[in-house]
C-alpha cells in the first residue's frame, strides 16, 4: 500500500510517498481504509521533533515511527476477534497520534474511533477528531462551562478556534471571540456573539471580563488569563519562551488555568458526531488537497492562519 513514510526529523520536504506493508491487525484493532485526512499543528510538531522534549516520546535521534499523520476518516476493511463495535463496510473517523494515518490503510484500535453520521463526507469526518476533541474537552471538560457563562475564544478561526465557538453557543455560553479583522465575519456566521479582531484592537489591553478564557492560538500572557477571566484553558503555545513563562507564573499563581493535551476518548467523539449530525456544528474546510499533496498540506497549515480546517483525501 502508499503511505507517506518519514527517516529524520524536518520540514515536509521529508516526507516520501513509499510502497510499505500492509499493517495487520491485533485482537482489539481495526483496518481501516483510510479515504481522507486533517492536518493539525501536532503534525508538523511531530515531523519536525519541536518542541525538542516531544522528542523523548517521538525519538530522540530519528522519528521512532517512520508512519505519519494521525486524523482520518475511512471503511473498515477488517476487524480484530475481540471487536464488537464495528463491521467490514462501517465509516468511521478518528486519531492516531502515534502516526500512520497517511496510508491507504490503517491499523487502530476500535476504541480510538467512532461511526460516522449518516449524510456526512469523509473529508469532513477526518476534519474533527483532534481539533474537535480538543475544543470540546477545553470548554467541557477542563473549562466546566456552564449555560448563560461568559467565555473569550482567542484564536476563534483556526480548527480548534472555530469548532470550539460553535460547541460554546451549542452549550448555552455568550461567546467573544478573537481572530483577525479578515476572518471577522466568518467568525460571526458561527455565531460569535461579539467579535475582536486582534489586529485592530490590542487584546494584552483589553479589560473584559469572562467566566472562562480558552486561547486556541497560545500567545496570551499569565496576566491575560487573570485580568480577563475567572478561570483559562489553554491548548497552544507559539514560543517555547512564551510556554515557559505561562508554565512558571502558573506555578506561584492560585490562578485556575489548565493546559492539557487532548485524549482520544470515543465517547466525545461520539458527541462530537451527534452535534454534527443535528446540525449543531459544521466543520468549515479552507482547502482539500489530494493525498499525493501532504507535504504541501502541511506547509500550508505551518503558516497558523487556516480558517477551519485543512483536509486531504485519497
Ligand atoms: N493541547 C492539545 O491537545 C492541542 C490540540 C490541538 C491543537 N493544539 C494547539 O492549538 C493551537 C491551534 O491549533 P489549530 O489546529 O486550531 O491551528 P490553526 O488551524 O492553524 O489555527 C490557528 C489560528 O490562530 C489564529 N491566530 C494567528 N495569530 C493570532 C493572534 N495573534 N491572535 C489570535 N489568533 C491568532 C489564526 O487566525 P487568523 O488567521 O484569523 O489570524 C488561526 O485561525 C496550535 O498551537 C496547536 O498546536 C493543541
Amino acid at each position: 500500500m502508499k503511505a507517506f513514510v518519514k527517516t529524520t526529523y524536518g520540514g515536509p520536504e521529508v516526507l516520501t510517498l513509499e510502497e510499505v506493508e500492509k499493517p495487520s491487525i491485533k485482537d482489539d484493532q481495526i483496518l481501516v481504509k483510510v479515504m481522507a485526512n486533517s492536518a493539525n499543528p501536532a503534525d508538523w510538531h511531530i515531523l519536525r521533533g519541536e518542541p525538542f522534549f516531544a522528542r523523548f516520546v517521538f525519538g530522540l535521534l530519528k522519528p521512532k515511527n517512520k508512519l505519519f499523520g494521525a486524523d482520518f476518516a475511512g471503511i473498515v476493511a477488517e476487524t480484530g476477534n475481540q471487536v464488537r463495535d464495528f463491521k467490514v463496510g462501517d465509516k468511521v473517523f478518528g486519531e492516531k497520534l502515534s502516526g500512520g494515518a497517511f496510508a491507504e490503510y490503517t491499523a487502530v484500535p476500535a476504541d480510538i474511533c467512532a461511526i460516522m453520521p449518516e449524510g456526512t463526507e469523509f473529508q469532513e469526518m477526518a476534519c474533527v477528531p483532534i481539533a474537535g476533541l480538543t475544543a470540546l474537552q477545553a470548554l467541557i471538560t477542563h473549562g466546566q462551562l456552564k449555560e448563560g457563562e461568559s467565555v473569550l475564544i482567542n484564536g476563534s478561526s483556526g480548527g480548534v478556534g472555530h469548532l470550539a465557538v460553535q460547541i460554546a453557543k451549542v452549550y448555552g455560553a455568550k461567546v467573544t471571540a478573537v481572530c483577525s479583522f479578515k476572518n471577522k465575519d466568518f467568525v460571526k456566521s458561527l455565531g460569535a456573539d461579539e467579535v475582536i479582531s486582534y489586529d485592530n484592537e490590542n487584546i494584552h489591553k483589553h479589560h473584559g471580563k469572562f467566566n472562562l478564557i480558552v486561547d486556541t492560538h497560545g500567545n496570551l500572557s499569565h496576566n491575560d488569563f487573570k485580568r480577563m477571566g475567572q478561570r483559562a484553558v489553554s491548548v497552544g503555545f507559539t514560543t517555547m519562551g512564551h510556554m515557559m513563562s505561562v508554565l512558571f507564573k502558573k506555578a506561584f499563581s492560585k490562578f485556575p488555568l489548565t493546559q492539557f493535551t487532548a485524549e482520544i476518548k470515543k465517547h466525545d467523539l461520539e458527541i462530537l458526531a451527534s452535534l454534527i449530525r443535528d446540525r449543531k456544528i459544521k466543520v468549515q474546510i479552507d482547502k482539500t488537497f489530494p493525498y499525493t499533496k501532504i507535504p504541501e498540506a502541511i506547509s500550508y497549515i505551518e503558516a497558523m492562519h487556516t480558517r477551519g480546517k485543512v483536509a486531504m483525501v485519497w
